[in-house]
């Protein structure tokens, strides 16, 4: 019996340790595929060293969870994820942190620097820069309460960024529902990949200048005036006024702003979405508002949903193979 159980556990683990290849063949488009254990022999600690960066920065400043999630996103909209969302201009591609989706609102560069440098001292160049953002989103979903997934793994990092393909990419918080659709079609998600994955907004801050447009004379742009609560405008219009405070931060989830939870979806049906995007799942589509409706009702099912598509969302374009680099430095290319 001991013999029988030893023997399907090494069968069980040599059965995971191999890659998946069959599955991986469709999982992108670039015949590459990717696995959760593609570090487990050339850098074991790999998954640990993520994991005590982000718990670091995560205890030093709850935001940080929010704004390392949000960076795996911003990575993988643009030209795949391939960490091209790190790199500063040089000279000879301007950087993707000057976009309008970036600049003076995505952050967290530093604390996956520091994940870099603890990773280039354990195994040099091994380590992609864009699977530690992967890794990073993972591990703060976890510290904020939500779901765990395995982070298939095996990215490479780009040798350029793409600034335009930032501002055309990532939708706006003010793009109609239809829009947003098609730039998340346009990535391969669908859906329920859209409304899973805007769950992410149950935690984090937006700024003043994300939403003003709809506190003050919205006009045709997918929301009809008044779906806003208006008790809660008016507390927003407080501190968001109609010019300035442009920075001023709100919490996308005011209920509880450092729990990954299903309260998002909840709000949105009280009317509390505090994106316009946000917002219009609820009011323009009847088959994004019963996918919002089934979330605010069922946290699991949110759970669910949320981990596989932010699986697929990770595998958006990766670079495998002897493509791209592994970096040094997350914020440059190496010397070629
Ligand atoms: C329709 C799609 C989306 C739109 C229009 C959108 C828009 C925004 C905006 C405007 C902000 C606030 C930025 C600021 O004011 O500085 C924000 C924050 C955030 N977004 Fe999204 N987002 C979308 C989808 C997503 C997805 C797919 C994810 C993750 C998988 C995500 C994760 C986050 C997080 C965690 C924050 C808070 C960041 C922080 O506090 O640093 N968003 N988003
Ligand atoms: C969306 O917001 C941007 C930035 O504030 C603005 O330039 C643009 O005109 C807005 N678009 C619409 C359709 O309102
Ligand atoms: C909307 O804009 C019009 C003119 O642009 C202005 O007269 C009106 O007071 C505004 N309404 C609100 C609620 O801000």
């Amino acid at each position: 019996m001991m013999k029988l159980a030893m023997s399907f556990a090494l069968l069980a683990s040599l059965v995971t340790a191999l890659p998946p290849l069959c599955l991986a063949a469709s999982a992108n488009t670039n015949g590459g595929f990717l696995y959760p254990q593609f570090y487990d022999h050339t850098c074991p600690k790999a998954q640990q060293i993520v994991w005590s960066g982000v718990a670091k920065a995560h205890a030093k400043d709850p935001r940080m969870a929010a704004s390392l999630l949000r960076l795996h996103f911003h990575d993988c909209f643009v030209k795949g994820c391939d960490a091209s969302v790190l790199l500063d201009s040089s000279g000879t591609f301007l950087s993707e942190k000057r976009s309008h989706a970036n600049l003076n609102s995505a952050r967290g560069f530093e604390v996956i620097d520091e994940i870099k440098f603890a990773l280039e001292k354990e195994c040099p160049l091994t380590v992609s820069c864009a699977d530690i953002l992967a890794l990073a989103a993972r591990d703060s979903t976890v510290l904020t309460g939500g779901p765990y997934w395995a982070v298939p793994l095996g990215r490479r990092d780009s040798l350029g960024a793409s600034l335009s393909g930032s501002n055309n990419n990532i939708p706006a918080p003010n793009n109609t529902l239809p829009t947003i659709i098609t730039k998340f079609k346009l990535q391969g998600l669908d859906l329920v990949d859209l409304v899973a994955l805007l769950g992410s907004h149950t935690i984090g801050d937006a700024r003043c200048t994300s939403f003003r447009q709809r506190l003050y004379n919205q006009t045709g742009n997918g929301l009809p005036d008044g779906t806003l609560n208006a008790a809660y405008a008016a507390e927003l219009r407080a501190r968001c006024p109609r010019s300035g405070g442009d920075q001023n931060l709100f919490f996308l989830d005011p209920v509880s702003p450092f729990k990954f939870d299903n309260q998002y979806y909840k709000n949105i049906v009280a009317g509390k979405g505090l994106l316009n995007s946000d917002q219009i799942l609820f009011t323009r589509s009847a088959a994004t508002m019963a996918l919002v409706e089934q979330y605010a009702n069922n946290n699991e099912l949110f759970f669910d949903h949320f981990a596989k598509s932010i699986v697929k969302m990770g595998n958006i374009a990766p670079l495998t193979g002897s493509r791209g680099e592994i970096r040094e430095h997350c914020r440059k290319v190496n010397h070629h």
